[in-house]
């Protein structure tokens, strides 16, 4: 969850990673801290609170140097404090380190160094990484920083400095992402490449248990058993401008607007129309046995788990195929007992998140194959996975998701209809799902136009503390994801439910302070739908409808309208969670809140 962002060369160090660490602050943001080393002198700089405390402390200060390491945190152990931020240091200060992950084994370390007579400043677990690659120095950083690897137990994305190896840096990674960056006569390395990207496009994903020394002019890299390896170089696709702002007040909005761009993205060179059929060439290398598949199981956190929920009604409509949807957070902890030919489907943007990535690991122990859709390309998920599909929706760094989900929507559309089209489904269907889908990005532009209109409402109603989501069936989830999307950037209380089971309870806590959103397009549901807020009208609930453009029905029934244009059902979500999406982002904006970094969060969950 936090970020880290190393370089080593003759750009202006302090901006290189102020700035890189501008573009990591999603991932953490309760402290930031930076070390330049300049020959055998390094300044140590940190600070409480988002980069922008760190960037005040340091105005002023000329801070010159040819490698520094630089870090921004989100408190696993210890609070949010001056001491507790990164990077860490030896007593002799000597070795500094920044780390992303957990060290599980820090407690009995701790105690073993403190028996030893090493004092700690700090509550962190990092703290033992620099005092026990103090302790094992001898003239050489990287052999210090491989004994400590044998060392310790979790998982870390780790960057260090030693006074006596000034021009130098060792990066080291188990579990968590490390991203070298190549450029002429400089080297980066990140948890991330959007810190970098502005530079480079030329990468080297590191891999689990390797090292690497980079210096201005040479990147060297082995294994924690001192076996040299050589990794291909790889070209990533994100660009300098997709990590900026581009006149837009905040990355969800950007990122909002540009879903019809990302969904063109996603089927871009995967679509046969005619054929009625979808390509997708990621998922060949296991074809013969997907083509058989019979059970499917979708694992995944949060935004990117509702996406599972609304795949598997489209699974269903779309194929034969058996569709469970699992948190993965719960799922590792389950008995797993799998049918023949059982595939595990994981869905992430990150392609980070720990408890995905735990589950994963967990099914394919007990024989499963694995599939993944994954923004990140080579990330662990993506890595661990036998084949998948990317997103290729570009860097996501608003917190709250919202792009990658319409995306995982699509690509989850995409791969019901390619085994549908290998099962069932007929040449007539596939041809309509395909047109239909490409008229998606278009359909979400009208969405757009009522922009204004969307604001009105939220204008109207960001004041009230609860809200209720309904939906049924395939907008069932989008009920989940709209009432996740306000609830986390605008701290506003928010249910979202299936909407035949608001009798059963919800209903007693409706009255005219509580807003219920009903997503209610033209499907099979909508007459349930109608009976469900009429429910909520006799109860003088404020009723707020997500419905079909031209309905006039449900314009009599309830106080606030916003059209989505007609498609076919199993596509609905796709733009029936833009107006909820919007509906968030504009009431986080009436209450003022911090809308890309809200409070708690951070946008790549790496602790389990
Ligand atoms: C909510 C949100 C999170 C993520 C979840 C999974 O807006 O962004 O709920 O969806 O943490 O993250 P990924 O998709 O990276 O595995």
């Amino acid at each position: 969850m936090c970020g880290i962002v190393c370089y080593v060369g003759p750009r202006d160090i302090k901006s290189v990673l102020i700035e890189g660490l501008k573009q990591l602050e999603y991932r953490g943001y309760d402290s930031a801290g930076i070390a330049v080393q300049n020959g055998n002198r390094i300044a140590c700089y940190r600070a409480v609170g988002k980069i922008v405390e760190l960037e005040k402390k340091i105005a002023g200060i000329e801070i010159i140097g040819e490698s520094g390491i630089a870090h921004t945190r989100w408190a696993t152990h210890g609070a949010p404090t001056e001491e507790n931020a990164h990077p860490h240091r030896d007593g002799k200060e000597n070795v500094y380190v920044i780390h992303n992950g957990i060290i599980e084994n820090y407690h009995s370390l701790r105690r073993r160094l403190q028996q030893e007579g090493v004092h700690f400043r700090s509550e962190t677990d990092t703290e033992v990484l620099a005092h026990l690659i103090a302790l094992h120095y001898d003239g050489s950083l990287s052999e210090a920083v491989r004994k400590t690897m044998g060392q310790v137990e979790g998982t870390f994305g780790i960057a260090v400095i030693h006074r006596n190896e000034p021009g130098r840096i060792v990066v080291a990674r188990r579990g968590s992402p490390l991203i070298i960056g190549l450029s002429d006569g400089s080297h980066f390395a990140a948890s991330d490449v959007s810190a970098m990207v502005r530079y480079t496009n030329q990468v080297i994903h590191l891999q689990d248990n390797e090292l690497a020394v980079l210096t201005k002019d040479d990147v060297s890299i082995s294994t924690v058993q001192a076996v040299s390896v050589k990794r291909v170089v790889e070209t990533v696709e994100w660009r300098g401008e997709d990590v900026e702002l581009n006149g837009f007040p905040h990355f969800m909005l950007k990122e909002i607007y540009e879903q019809p761009n990302t969904i063109e993205n996603a089927m871009r060179g995967r679509l046969e129309p005619a054929e009625g059929v979808p390509k997708l060439g990621g998922i060949m290398p296991v074809w013969d046995r997907l083509k058989d598949c019979r059970h499917l199981v979708i694992v995944a956190c949060g935004t990117s788990f509702y996406a599972g929920c609304v795949g598997r009604y489209v699974f269903e409509k779309l194929t034969e195929i058996d569709v469970q949807v699992e948190l993965a957070s719960e799922f590792r902890y389950r008995k797993l007992n799998f049918p023949p030919n059982t595939f595990i489907l994981a869905l992430s943007q990150s392609g980070e998140t720990a408890d995905t990535l735990a589950a994963i690991k967990e099914a394919k122990r007990k024989g499963a194959s694995l599939l993944g859709i994954v923004n990140v390309v080579g990330s662990s998920i993506a890595r661990e996975t036998d084949a998948g599909v990317y997103n290729h929706a570009g860097p996501e760094i608003g917190v709250a998701s919202t792009k990658i989900f319409t995306s995982q929507l699509t690509i989850l559309t995409l791969l019901a209809l390619l085994l549908g089209r290998h099962q069932n489904l007929s040449l007539t269907d596939g041809i309509e799902a395909i047109r239909a889908l490409q008229r998606i990005p278009e359909q979400i532009n009208a969405i757009f136009a009522q922009a204004n209109h969307i604001e009105a409402i939220a204008e109207n109603y960001y004041r009230c503390s609860n809200w209720l989501f309904l939906g049924r069936k395939y907008n069932y989830p989008i009920a989940m994801e709209g009432a996740l999307k306000l609830k986390e950037i605008s701290y506003i209380h928010a249910e979202g439910y299936p909407a035949g089971e608001m009798k059963h309870g919800p209903i007693a806590l409706v009255n005219p302070e509580m807003p219920t959103v009903a997503i209610v397009p033209q499907d099979d549901m909508y007459e349930k739908m109608i009976s469900n807020i009429q429910e909520v009208k006799s109860r003088r609930g404020p009723v707020i409808a997500v419905a079909t453009q031209g309905d006039a029905k449900i314009r009599e029934l309830v106080d606030e309208v916003i059209e989505i244009p007609p498609t076919l059902s199993f596509l609905n979500p796709i733009l029936t969670v833009i107006p909820c999406q919007l509906l968030a982002y504009y009431c986080a904006k009436f209450l003022n809140r911090d809308i890309d970094q809200p409070r708690n969060l951070a946008k790549s969950v790496t602790v389990e």
